[in-house]
């Protein structure tokens, strides 16, 4: 099959596979599949923070015409396992945050449904709730571990006598704010009971993840759970963790036998069931000589869980990776609280994480007269500052100088506030991004000789919207030396081998590793010219690497910004972005993952604020009116490159994540920038124009 003159799959960009099928609309979607004569649900959501369900009168909602049933604590099915409180849908009378659902109707029609719900009368014997994150309370405590099985503290040297030496110091609280995923496609499940096996046609980041936690709680066997999610609008994180919705679809289908059932969250719904960011508090202290060379790391996070789960932020994991120090200290602490369960958004960790640290970083090489590029250059670590471990790649400082020149930072005024333009302060800035390699075990490829020619893979991966469909296709076609248009992929179905959850950046890492060991194992079996129905499969290859290196991608990030001098609006003209990201299988979706990631960051910075009520215990601008994110008038110029990066040492095809460093750095990248036209520096995000008047 491998022809020298055959043209190069990795590397090109062919156009999405699933493009033609989205544009025309006949992409299907989880709430599009087409089931016969299916019911509809809507969720009732408790209006009070914290208290026990008193009664449920769903009299005037079943006695609407066109209602099926309505699910209450008191009448729901049991389920085989409570353990995830998140998921244990109406099996306890206890109500742990607002927007917890305590009932759902199921009806004829959507409209039905809606109206149904609005009419179910919930009285909550309230107790009082507590919903304040501050990092005074006296009730953080340390967790376990940290998202991902990362150590909540770390230690190395000595910190206080390292910043009392110190010419130059930094002891500064950066706060983030609620951010809420908010994907395109809202968390969607059609339901059905087939024999007793249970389809769910569910918009989710993992169809075996799905299959597997709904099993647990269904007490079901895996094998009788059938996920299936072709096409899936977006995720940002909220569908690569299970969420109650698509539980209580499946036990909306089983009241209703026989009967699919389909639910689909309304968008202010989604501000409370289906995970969030966690606001965070980074107390940050740093000590460097008069070079600009740093003593002393200090990063002290804290974050809020629910009362029900544990979500631990890693908001402190990336200062362990970014720069040389030898005295050296992170901490992570957690206030549970009456709030709905945070969860995994675009860089859980390292996004949050960043901001705190990249400002402090400008404002202490600001203080100490040293250029923040150069800055960050001179603090270079020769290996992996905390683990020891040498980077499998590291190009850093590769991103920082090409982006510098890219971006035309030579031409920079060293002190703020040099520039106006038109009643418009004009200013630039720089902060740097990581995300970690990861690798999920767990997955399993097939591939299948269909034809002269033609190959079958399968794999039960899943295309958030990142380009799968595409990218997947082209790792296999290279790896069995065949063109890109001779290779059929298929995935988002629990039909297919297992595969691990789209998360993490992991995707193609996880589940190329296993195409390509399926590809190898093909080879050494049928040779170059199988018959048709050949098929060899394998499972993701253990991998050593990981031990011996600290396996990251970096980048450089550049920004414009834009205050005015009466008004102080703040506008970002120009973001720019290099990256080292490994081989980069396709540009045009590379670029496209970068792009929208700096621009989330960018919407991160200056927009997205959910806000909090403590009377109440809801985020009180649950929807799009209120809830700003970024539009097109906001993003004028969003650019994303990448430097050659050869990395033999993070999987067979030499690729890191790009899914979600593109929004690690931004917010402090346009902080600076900030800080640079007005001389004024913001330290709690979002950047709105109060800060400047
Ligand atoms: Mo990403 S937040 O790990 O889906």
């Amino acid at each position: 099959m491998t022809d020298p003159r055959r043209p190069r799959v990795l590397g090109r960009s062919p156009r999405r596979v699933d493009g033609p099928a989205k544009v025309a609309g006949t992409a299907r979607y989880a709430g599009d599949q087409h089931v016969v004569d299916p019911a509809h649900l809507h969720l009732v959501q408790a209006e009070a923070a914290r208290g026990v369900l008193a009664g449920v009168d769903v009299g005037a909602a079943e006695a609407l015409a066109g209602v099926l049933a309505v699910l209450t604590p008191d009448n729901a099915p049991r389920l085989a396992s409570a353990q995830d409180r998140e998921l244990a849908a109406f099996q306890s009378h206890e109500v742990a945050f607002r927007g917890q659902v305590v009932a759902a109707v199921i009806a004829r029609t959507r409209e039905i449904a809606r109206e149904a719900a609005a009419l179910v009368r919930v009285r909550i014997d309230e107790q009082p709730h507590d919903v304040r994150l501050s990092a005074d309370r006296d009730d953080l405590y340390a967790p376990e571990k940290v998202n991902g099985g990362a150590e909540t503290d770390t230690a190395r040297g000595d910190v206080a006598t390292a910043l009392a030496r110190s010419p130059f110091t930094l002891d500064q609280t950066y706060t983030t704010a609620w951010y809420v995923n908010n994907p395109m496609e809202p968390h969607t499940t059609t339901a059905l009971w087939l024999d007793g096996d249970l389809v769910l046609y569910d918009s989710t980041q993992g169809v075996h993840t799905t299959r597997e936690s709904t099993a647990e709680v269904f007490g079901l066997e895996p094998g009788r759970v059938h996920v299936i999610a072709p096409h899936v609008g977006g995720g940002f994180g909220s569908k690569g963790t299970p969420h109650v919705h698509s539980v209580i679809a499946a036990m909306a289908a089983m009241a209703v036998p026989g009967t699919p059932v389909k639910l689909a969250l309304t968008r202010p719904q989604m501000f409370s069931l289906v995970g969030y960011r966690t606001p965070t508090v980074q107390r940050v202290r740093l000590g460097c000589d008069a070079a600009g060379r740093l003593a002393a790391i200090a990063v002290d996070a804290v974050s809020q869980t629910s009362r029900i789960k544990e979500f631990a932020e890693q908001t402190a994991v990336p200062s362990r990776t970014m720069y040389a120090a030898p005295n050296r200290r992170t901490t992570h602490r957690v206030a549970a609280l009456d709030v709905p369960v945070p969860s995994w958004m675009r860089a859980p960790g390292e996004c949050p994480g960043m901001f705190g640290p990249e400002v402090a970083v400008d404002e202490l090489a600001n203080a100490c007269g040293v250029d923040p590029v150069e800055f960050r250059v001179r603090n270079e670590p020769d290996v992996e500052p905390e683990s020891g471990k040498p980077f499998s790649s590291r190009n850093l400082v590769a991103c920082l100088r090409e982006g510098a020149r890219r971006f035309g930072w030579e031409h920079r005024a060293p002190a703020p506030r040099a520039l106006v333009e038109s009643g418009w302060l004009v200013g630039t800035g720089v902060a740097a991004s990581t995300y970690p390699v990861n690798r999920t075990p767990g997955s399993a490829a097939t591939i299948r000789c269909t034809g002269p020619g033609r190959y079958l893979v399968r794999i039960g991966a899943a295309d958030i919207g990142t380009g799968t469909w595409t990218s997947l296709a082209q790792v296999a076609a290279d790896a069995l030396g065949v063109d890109f248009a001779d290779v059929e992929l298929r995935i988002g179905d629990t039909a297919s081998p297992r595969a691990s959850v789209a998360g993490g950046s992991s995707g193609i890492t996880s589940w190329g590793s296993t195409v390509v060991a399926a590809a190898e194992a093909f080879r050494r079996e049928f040779g170059d010219h199988p018959a048709e129905g050949a098929e060899a499969g394998a499972e993701m290859p253990e991998d050593d690497a990981a031990d011996a290196y600290a396996m990251h991608a970096f980048g450089a990030q550049f920004a414009e910004v834009r205050v005015h001098v009466d008004t102080g609006e703040v506008r970002v003209p120009r973001l720019l972005g290099v990256f080292a990201v490994g081989r980069v299988v396709n540009p045009r979706l590379a670029r496209s993952q970068l792009v929208g990631g700096m621009t989330m960051g960018l919407s991160m910075a200056l927009h997205e604020h959910g806000v909090p009520d403590e009377r109440f215990g809801h985020v009180v601008n649950h929807d799009f009116a209120e809830y700003h994110i970024a539009t097109n008038a906001d993003v004028p110029r969003v650019q994303a490159h990448w430097v050659e990066e050869h990395d033999p040492h993070t999987n067979p095809m030499g690729t890191k994540g790009v899914g979600e460093i593109g929004i690690v750095g931004t917010a402090a990248a346009i902080v600076n920038a900030a800080h640079h036209a007005t001389g004024v520096r913001v330290r709690d995000l979002p950047v709105t124009l109060d800060h400047f008047l």
